[in-house]
């Protein structure tokens, strides 16, 4: 990185656990007016969620705003994040899904009334542009437990760990600060699960059910789900950064989990997919999987706010094919000084 650029603020992939959640897949519609109006959105983020965050700041809304590899193309062209690419569906044991999603809207807070606000706000301005291919509100359970009833988030690597797991550094240097996310949607079969005696339910997870105690080595089966996604390169663990949250229709008898995954190279959170649904060795696969079904899949790269921040909507974006430097690549405001005009005003504490 330049020492003489100030460094890119990342969006807030690393906010603290909350006990509410919007998640908002979006395709994005075709013709340039939709990319015009998706572009324009992305500069006007900030302000947005300051308008909606401080009427209650102790609720700490926040928003990640992330796009798949298609919608990159389309929006902001070359240069590319590195590892962007689109889901790869696995078939194993079990079936990860690929499905349609352009945009990824990661809303958090204490309350659902502010995410709900700022989901209504962002897709009033997006009207026309998108169309939501998957919304799901997610609830935290009693002591951040999943409907299996297992504390979901508790080995979650915190501060610098989390940084570390998550964001991008040197390795794509055009990109540092951004990030990768992976989401699924899983839906449970809780009636199959909570006939399953608490001792194998313990034995799946790799952690004992009320005190979420991990269980000993000695004690894990080689399917556990904690081994099966504790990953290592060099000797050294490669974490990521959950923020999984349970949601449901009890009319429709729909009770699951949404995975949402953060990490600074998707290929760590492809890893731990390919441990669970093919198994490690394969054959020796998760069995949550027998209790739980993905039927959403997609990977978005997460820009920083500062990159959103500066995108503007009426440059187009690069052709792909363009031989261009990485810092004029990007569709930014002709002010001069790599800003919109109005971006100055952005306050970028607003996305903590
Ligand atoms: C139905 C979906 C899922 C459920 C209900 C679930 C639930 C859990 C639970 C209860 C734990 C133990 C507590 C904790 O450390 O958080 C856990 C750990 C973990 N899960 Fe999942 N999980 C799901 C899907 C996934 C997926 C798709 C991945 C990765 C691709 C993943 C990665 C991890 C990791 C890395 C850990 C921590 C392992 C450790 O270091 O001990 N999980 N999960």
């Amino acid at each position: 990185m330049n020492a003489s650029l100030p460094s890119p603020v990342s969006q807030p992939v690393v906010a603290q656990l909350t006990r509410a959640a919007i998640f908002l897949v979006l395709t994005l519609n075709s013709g340039k007016d939709s990319e015009t109006t998706v572009r324009a959105v992305c500069g006007d983020l900030s302000a947005l969620l300051r308008g909606v965050g401080f009427r209650d700041l102790a609720g700490r809304l926040s928003c990640v705003m992330a796009f798949g590899s298609g919608a990159w193309d389309r929006l902001f062209g070359e240069p590319r994040p590195k590892g962007l690419h689109p889901f790869r569906e696995i078939h194993g044991v079990h079936h990860a899904v690929s499905t349609p999603g352009d945009i990824l809207l990661h809303i958090r807070a204490a309350r659902m009334d502010l995410c709900f606000e700022l989901a209504t706000q962002i897709m009033a301005r997006l009207d026309g542009a998108v169309t939501v291919a998957d919304e799901v509100h997610g609830f935290g359970y009693f002591d951040d437990r999943d409907l299996f009833g297992f504390v979901d988030g508790t080995e979650n690597p915190v501060d610098q760990a989390a940084v570390d797991a998550a964001i991008i550094g040197d390795e794509d240097s055009a990109f540092a600060g951004g990030s990768y996310v992976i989401v699924q949607k899983y839906l449970h079969d809780v009636k199959g699960w909570n006939a399953l005696p608490v001792e194998q339910q313990e034995n799946i997870i790799g952690r004992h059910k009320l005190s979420d105690i991990e269980q000993l080595d000695s004690e894990k089966k080689p399917y556990a789900h904690n081994v099966l996604t504790s990953i290592e390169e060099n000797g050294q663990e490669l974490q990521i950064v959950r923020d999984n949250m349970p949601f449901g229709e009890i009319g429709k008898g729909e009770f699951g989990t949404y995975f949402i995954g953060y990490a600074r190279s998707p290929d760590r959170i492809e890893q731990m997919l390919e441990n669970m649904f093919v198994g490690k060795p394969p054959g020796n696969y998760d069995r949550l999987l027998d209790f739980s079904r993905a039927v959403t899949g997609g990977l978005f790269f997460v820009p920083t706010v500062s990159f959103l921040d500066d995108v503007a909507a009426d440059v187009a974006p690069p052709s792909v094919t363009d031989d261009i430097e990485p810092q004029q690549a990007r569709p930014r405001a002709s002010s001069g000084d790599g800003s919109l005009g109005i971006g100055s005003l952005k306050k970028e504490a607003g996305h903590e």
